[in-house]
């Protein structure tokens, strides 16, 4: 299986948005409907390519001196083969281009009790990210954030 990591461009847009309505546990309406056909189109970023097929995409902007990853999404059927990891891969090697020494993550806190997000945080947690912030929040689907980051070597 050969995964081609290829530059986010907005003619996978609609690739991206399939992707992302394939994983309702993670993106609910709001994000599919209204923010991610967005900052999908404006924000840098890469997806993955096995034998033609779009499996995986990831999108980040630059913020506070920190490249932040807007949005990731492996189609499930692909999960646990090593997509999601070459895309934070290649979002790495963007922060070494732009030489910028922290890659970082906002996702939901371990104190909500919401399965889908425990594998999110297993893998972040695996791909070397650590938790740097925790806050409360008044947003009822997101009652507690953190923010998790990644040092990459420039
Ligand atoms: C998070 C996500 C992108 C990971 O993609 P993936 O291609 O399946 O991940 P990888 O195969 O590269 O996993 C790398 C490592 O992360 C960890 N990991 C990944 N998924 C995991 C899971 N479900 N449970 C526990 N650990 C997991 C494992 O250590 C894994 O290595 P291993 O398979 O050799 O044990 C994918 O699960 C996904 O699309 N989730 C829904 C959307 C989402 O969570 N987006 C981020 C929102 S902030």
């Amino acid at each position: 299986m050969t995964i081609t990591i290829k530059m986010l461009t907005p003619e996978y847009l609609d690739d991206v948005m399939a992707i992302a309505e394939a994983l309702p546990a993670w993106f609910d309406a709001d994000a599919r409907k209204r923010a991610m056909p967005v900052d999908i189109r404006y924000q840098d970023g890469f997806v993955a390519d096995i034998g033609g097929e779009i499996v995986g995409f990831i999108s980040f902007y630059i913020s506070e001196g920190r490249v932040n990853i807007g949005w990731l999404g492996v189609r499930p059927a692909y999960h646990r083969q090593g997509i999601g990891a070459e895309l934070v891969k290649a979002a790495g090697s963007y922060c070494q281009l732009k030489g910028i020494q922290e890659l970082s993550v906002m996702t939901l806190g371990e104190s909500v009790d919401y399965e889908p997000y425990e594998t999110t945080r297993a893998f972040y947690h695996k791909m070397g990210f650590r938790v740097y912030l925790r806050a409360q929040t008044d947003n009822p689907g997101c009652p507690e954030e953190i923010r998790l980051k990644k040092i990459i070597e420039t």
